[in-house]
């Protein structure tokens, strides 16, 4: 074992909460992620459904507590008009989905699809706005349609397709990478469309208000980041996106299986890139709003590598290896130790689709490395955070290195301390000694994430080959908790 030191501070600050919103997740009209995915149809009498929406994947991710899904897009939302999308289904005109694979949609999952169930999944929806081919009055009328209680020409409609109550969103996103697939747009000309779409965004329900997400910056983009905070008056914007890829170079992702140890490592390099993009957008961020009303909002993460071979290039489809929990632990560990600015984050995507939680093949579905890592870190969600310091073991290959141990720490409203710890290391096991500060701990338990080799993953045929196990490995001595992290591992520790 390589010897790591740390440090816990058990007390912690109580303003200082992890918002349950880091863990969500998003559902984009997208190769298989809603048809033939969540959707499979209502008339489907192979695959148990509810309106059409698998039961099965409802089941596990209402295990996973997912607090919010956003949908439809992605690049997908800038060419959605919702109105395609309601009333009979049968009447409903066909799309293209010209981002992904040019496929003809028939519109049977609609507005009302997509809000009903999220409420099967007890997550809050999180719609993303089209602002690159479509128009403000069509924004706010679906704000209307989908959030107004009242008697007005949206919330008639609403009623004429069966739905009295509105849903109250709250989440919504003002167009998505409008420096890329939604209008190629300078951060100035978008700043001011947004001050414009974002006025009419408005709450009708007059219920605490919406979340408008502004569409943020693509990685290191820092100008981007810089124009929006500069130009967006506070009171129109609530949150400002911010996207990352774990991709090891855009002309050469590399396989999602049987990738090489530098592979490996540059997987890891970008994903841990994560915490100086944190770092960076926050300082603009702390600028101009240093009250702290904006969130930084990271609704797309996650690995991307080549797709699944002999699967449609459109589709990005690709499995999840044990180096795709490595990301997930890592990242979340990120998150959790900056949730005083990033409040909310999506990793891209659910089902199917990228670093998906969910593999499905006609009436099998799996739970992935990912699932596991996202189901074991959601007892942070919405608690306190325990500030950690970690001094770490370099991982190295070649003559580059990366911090091998991250780790983060909260209290739940029972007063239980939660402390995740990742080992991306895939050759050496590490230990790390916890120093407490604070609280003397009678009892350790926990979970680990792990398997035989980096490479490995879980299968139709064999769904469970990586799942989590009861982890021995932690024992407290005093006030120093001694926690062993085999190679490439993830635990989550429950200390009492
Ligand atoms: O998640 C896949 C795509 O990645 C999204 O549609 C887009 O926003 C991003 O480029």
């Amino acid at each position: 074992y390589a010897q790591n030191t740390a440090t816990l501070n058990a007390q912690g600050d109580s303003n200082l909460k992890i918002s349950r919103h880091i863990y969500g997740h998003f559902a984009e009209h997208l190769g298989r992620s809603i048809y033939g995915g969540f959707y499979v149809g209502e008339d489907n009498t192979k695959i148990p459904n509810t309106n059409g929406v698998r039961n099965d994947i409802v089941e596990a991710l209402k295990k996973l507590k997912v607090p919010n899904l956003r949908w439809p897009g992605g690049c997908f939302a800038d060419t959605y008009h919702w109105k395609d999308g309601i009333g009979p289904k049968e009447q409903r005109p066909t799309i293209v989905n010209s981002w992904w694979g040019g496929v003809t949609e028939n519109n049977s999952f609609g507005t009302h699809d997509f809000l009903n169930m999220c409420e099967l999944l007890g997550a809050e929806p999180y719609l993303a706005g089209n602002m690159a081919t479509g128009q403000v009055q069509e924004l706010s009328d679906w704000v209307q349609y989908v959030n107004f209680a009242g008697e007005s020409p949206m919330s008639k409609l609403r009623r004429e397709n069966g739905r009295d109550e509105p849903w109250n969103v709250k989440f919504w996103g003002i167009g998505n990478e409008a420096w890329g697939c939604g209008g190629n747009m300078a951060p100035e000309y978008y700043a001011n469309e947004y001050r414009k779409y974002a006025t009419f965004v408005s709450d009708w329900n007059n219920s605490g208000g919406l979340f408008r997400i502004a569409s943020g910056a693509n990685s290191a983009d820092y100008n981007w980041t810089e124009v929006l905070m500069k130009n967006i008056p506070k009171s129109l914007i609530e949150g400002v996106a911010l996207h990352h890829y774990s991709v090891i170079d855009w002309n050469k992702k590399g396989p999602t299986r049987g990738f090489s140890d530098e592979q490996y490592f540059a997987t890891m390099k970008s994903a841990l890139f994560m915490e100086e993009l944190i770092n960076k957008h926050t300082a603009i961020m702390e600028k101009y709003d240093p009250e702290h009303k904006v969130a930084l909002v990271v609704d797309e993460w996650g690995g991307w590598y080549d797709v699944e071979p002999g699967t449609n290039p459109g589709f990005l489809y690709q499995q999840n290896t044990m180096r795709d929990a490595m990301i997930a632990g890592a990242t979340l560990n990120i998150f959790n130790n900056h949730c005083d600015r990033v409040k909310m984050a999506n990793l891209a995507q659910a089902v199917n689709v990228l670093q998906a939680v969910i593999l499905t093949d006609e009436e099998k579905m799996i739970l992935t490395p990912t699932y596991h890592v996202m189901e074991m870190y959601n007892v942070h969600q919405d608690a306190t955070l325990l500030p950690m310091n970690v001094k770490s073991e370099n991982f190295t290959v070649g003559n580059e290195s990366l911090p091998a141990v991250s780790a983060s720490a909260s209290k739940d409203n029972k007063g239980v301390t939660h402390v995740s710890l990742t080992n991306i290391d895939p050759k050496k096991a590490q230990e790390v000694a916890v120093n407490i500060d604070g609280a003397k701990y009678k009892s350790v338990n926990g979970r680990i994430l792990t398997s035989k080799s980096i490479q490995d993953y879980n299968t139709f045929e064999k769904p469970d080959n990586i799942k989590p196990e009861n982890f021995k490995g932690a024992k407290l001595k005093g006030n120093t908790l001694n926690v062993k992290l085999p190679p490439f591992s993830v635990v989550v520790l429950e200390l009492k």
